[in-house]
């Protein structure tokens, strides 16, 4: 699943709920840190925004040494073009990768991560690496996309309409997504890595993707089933989509969808 610049104009849901993740935990963060200058990495950064506008600007923390980590070149590019300054760099790496003997990417103080494990298959790589590059006593925490509805939209659409596109959730999404023991899962994988849960906060939300412009554009660039179709057909499959959400949404807010996260705070042992 390949992101390009167009997500980072589409990304005011994974915003909101950063934000509202370090609101919540701001006094036990700013308690667990102190004045303390830390060494902080963002894990599938994407454009930089996230980091640097809710992590860097509203977590009341201070930091000395800054890493935003992705696979995406085009994303890493634009996200240095933006934010890249003395103290914050950004890496092209796949955390699922073994490339975590790199001496540079070790000591870390806290490791962030928003919207992105539910992309990754091999979470005991991942977590792995994360254990590797945290400080003992270091944090990491993450937002998790378990569920929505409209997944299943999409891929009732695809399947029986644009069957050229034919495609599954499974290919895509973690198989913790969508899963009734995902939280069970989540946090038995992590205890496995080294991990003590400090936070687990299963978040049941919904977002209003309105205008009918910004809930095509939004929908288009955080999904996987959508990003392969030609602009032609995306129109028609957008207008299904459309009626089958109008149907769905019996109080009138045509473009609000819910879903489910999880936001975790673990703590290396
Ligand atoms: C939905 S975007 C989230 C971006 C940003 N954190 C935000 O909240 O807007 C997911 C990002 O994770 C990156 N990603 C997915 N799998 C990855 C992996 N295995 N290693 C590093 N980055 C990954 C993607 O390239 C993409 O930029």
């Amino acid at each position: 699943m390949e992101f390009k610049e167009s997500y980072s104009k589409n990304n005011n849901l994974q915003f909101r709920d950063a934000l509202n993740f370090i609101k919540r935990h701001k006094k036990f963060f700013n308690e667990h840190f102190g004045e303390k200058s830390l060494k902080l990495a963002d894990i599938g950064t994407g454009c930089g925004k996230i980091l640097n506008d809710a992590v860097l600007n509203e977590s009341g923390l201070n930091f000395s040494f800054v890493v935003g980590i992705d696979k995406s070149v085009d994303l890493i590019k634009k996200a240095s073009e933006k934010y890249k300054s003395e103290k914050t760099e950004f890496l092209v790496r796949n955390i699922e990768d073994d490339w975590i003997k790199d001496e540079y990417l070790i000591n870390f103080d806290l490791i962030f991560s928003n919207y992105t494990f539910h992309w990754i298959k091999n979470h005991e790589k991942a977590f792995e690496n994360i254990h590797q590059m945290l400080n003992p006593g270091g944090l990491f925490c993450f937002t998790f996309f378990h569920s929505s509805v409209i997944f299943y939209i999409w891929e009732t659409l695809i399947n029986s309409k644009y069957t050229k596109d034919k495609s599954f959730i499974s290919d895509f999404l973690s198989n913790i997504c969508f899963n009734e023991d995902g939280e069970k899962i989540l946090k038995k994988t992590l205890e496995k890595s080294g991990f003590k849960i400090i936070a687990f906060d299963d978040e049941r939300l919904d977002f209003d993707f309105g205008p009918q412009e910004k809930f095509d554009g939004s929908l288009r660039y955080s999904n996987p089933f959508l990003q392969k179709m030609s602009d032609e057909i995306l129109q028609k499959f957008n207008e299904d989509q459309r009626m089958i959400v109008k149907i769905l949404n019996v109080d009138g807010k045509a473009f609000t969808f819910p879903y489910r996260i999880f936001q975790v705070i673990a703590q290396k042992l």
